[in-house]
């Protein structure tokens, strides 16, 4: 095209575009060309705010690494990460949310009633609850992979004190579909904020926090996959998490359990004389 003008630049794109592309690249490169040509067009984009634009993204590159996903950290922060969540989210099942950067593979064996807390401080919190299917059958053979941040709302890989699989496990599922471990009660904690996603956060106005919570990841054969987090309902950071993961199925109430009525089964079973949390979360998977 010789005469590319603003009213037609989306149409000469498009016509760029080679006979043979994939039908579903057409689809999804156009309409993202589409929308980011008439959103230039609708706020008059300005040289100066395109190169901060295009130099938020260079940094992005600059900071990021294997342990460091700063341009996942910008999906999460726009809510593009949980609005892709919750497109692909089966109403069936438990809903899913953010799976973070912070998930490891390879986490470590952990038997039912076992223990992620070990020596760390605060209150012991017994999570426990059925993996079922849609018919509310129990699942046997699922797994959960499970992680969180140690009490000082860092993770392992975060934090050069705790051990790498540091308040991560995976545990598999009897004929009753139980899990059940304990653990320390989780803190709410900052996304990473020192790089170009926290100048955003910064600019607009808004925090880097993320209320309390427990991920996990849940498998079993003829399921869909399900990556999902819980978090507790009395969280000061409900309202407001940054990363827009907070879905109303996955708020629980953590119950105060009264001191000695610490239950059989558990890894910690006789030695935890005081008072301590339970949550009782059902995970229900959607067949493929
Ligand atoms: C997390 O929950 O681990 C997380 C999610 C999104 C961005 C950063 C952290
Ligand atoms: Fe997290």
């Amino acid at each position: 095209m010789r005469d590319v003008t603003k009213n037609n630049i989306t149409d000469v794109f498009m016509g760029y575009l080679g006979p043979d592309v994939n039908p579903r690249l057409r689809e999804v490169l156009g309409s993202l060309v589409t929308h980011l040509h008439a959103f230039a067009k609708e706020v008059n984009l300005t040289h100066s705010e395109w190169e901060t634009g295009i130099s938020l993204l260079e940094r992005a590159g600059e900071i990021s690494d294997k342990e460091r996903h700063e341009f996942i950290l910008l999906s999460d922060v726009l809510g593009l990460s949980s609005l892709v969540d919750m497109i692909n989210s089966r109403s069936e099942g438990t809903s899913s949310s953010v799976l973070g950067p912070f998930h490891i593979s390879g986490a470590p064996k952990l038997a039912i009633g076992g223990d992620l807390k070990g020596l760390f401080g605060g209150p012991v919190l017994v999570a426990e609850g059925i993996i079922k299917n849609t018919e509310g059958e129990p699942i046997e053979r699922a797994t959960i992979d499970i992680w969180q941040t140690a009490p000082n709302g860092l993770y392992s890989s975060q934090d050069e004190d705790q051990d790498t699989y540091s308040f991560h496990g995976l545990q598999t599922t009897g004929a009753n579909g139980r899990y059940a471990f304990t653990t320390a009660r989780p803190v709410e904690y900052t996304v990473p904020s020192d790089g170009p996603v926290g100048d955003i956060l910064n600019a607009c106005g808004r925090h880097p926090w993320r209320p309390s919570h427990l991920h996990f990841i849940v498998k079993a054969e003829g399921y869909r996959p399900l990556v999902t987090e819980v978090f507790s309902e009395d969280d000061p950071y409900l309202d407001q998490d940054t990363v827009f993961g907070v879905r109303k199925d996955l708020i629980l109430s953590y119950q105060k359990m009264p001191a000695g009525t610490f239950p059989d089964g558990f890894a910690l079973s006789g030695s935890v004389n005081e008072a301590y949390l339970k949550v009782e979360f059902d995970l229900t998977l959607v067949k493929i």
